[in-house]
């Protein structure tokens, strides 16, 4: 049995801090498939010049992967973490920037990208061996569940109310939690969940076999220990 949890949800669920806790306490890998497509956006607009998030493709497929190939852009493995990097920096803090989030839904829907992501995970999976018994990896994203690991024997959908889900993503960034504020920033989730939503290929949307997770009125360490209890009646060991 492949040992994979996949959690997937919309942006600011809290995948990528509930994935990493989760991992933390089974003593497993975390993958966060989000930061792939983030660095392959940041090596796009670093190197290929900036480019408008309206509709269609921001840049051509192929110039955003021979320009990934080459550089490279890469998941790299530091302890129990894989760490996105571009030619050789660690880009985690950089992706994280409203350049990137603003234009990586359009970059995450060209499918012959979302393919070089999608073995860029495999493979990274595999050199973890997580077929058999000892450890195991929890991969967090939009489509690890239906399309990435759809074999993976727990999956996860979290979801919360777009204004629960502003109000996190702004005191994260130790910004106020105003109602305007709010509104402006749940309005701009709600923007990247519909593109994300909508995208012809590989939309977000839980698998049938997902455990839906509603963590509106939630702690993260809840959340955690909710993913975890699960977790513990799969997988033996
Ligand atoms: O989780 P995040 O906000 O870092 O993800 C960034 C973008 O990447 C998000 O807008 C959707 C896309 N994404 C995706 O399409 N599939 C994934 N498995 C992970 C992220």
């Amino acid at each position: 049995m492949i040992r994979v949890i996949a959690i997937d949800g919309p942006a600011a669920s809290g995948k990528s801090s509930t994935a990493g806790l989760v991992a933390e306490r089974l003593g497993w890998a975390h993958l966060d498939s989000g930061a792939l497509y983030r660095a392959l956006t940041l090596a796009a607009l670093d190197n290929l010049g900036e480019r408008g998030a309206g509709s269609g493709e921001p840049w051509p497929a192929q110039r955003i992967i021979g320009l990934a190939d080459e550089l490279p852009v890469r998941l790299v493995r530091v302890g129990q973490v894989f760490r996105p990097e571009v030619a050789g920096v660690d880009v985690e803090q950089a992706i994280r920037g409203d350049r990137v989030t603003k234009l990586v839904s359009a970059v995450a829907a060209i499918p012959d990208i979302r393919t070089w992501v999608n073995t860029r995970q495999r493979q990274a999976v595999e050199g973890l061996g997580v077929g058999g018994g000892g450890g195991g990896v929890v991969v967090d994203g939009r489509d690890i569940g239906t399309v990435v690991f759809p074999e993976a024997p727990l999956k996860i959908f979290l979801t919360a109310t777009p204004d629960e889900r502003a109000r996190r993503r702004l005191s994260q960034r130790g910004e106020a939690v105003d109602g305007d504020v709010v509104r402006r920033e749940s309005q701009a989730l709600a923007a990247r969940d519909a593109a994300d939503s909508k995208r012809r290929i590989a939309p977000l949307k839980p698998a049938s076999d997902a455990v839906l997770l509603d963590t509106t009125a939630l702690t993260l360490a809840q959340q955690v220990t909710r993913v975890v209890e699960l977790a513990r009646g799969l997988f033996p060991g």
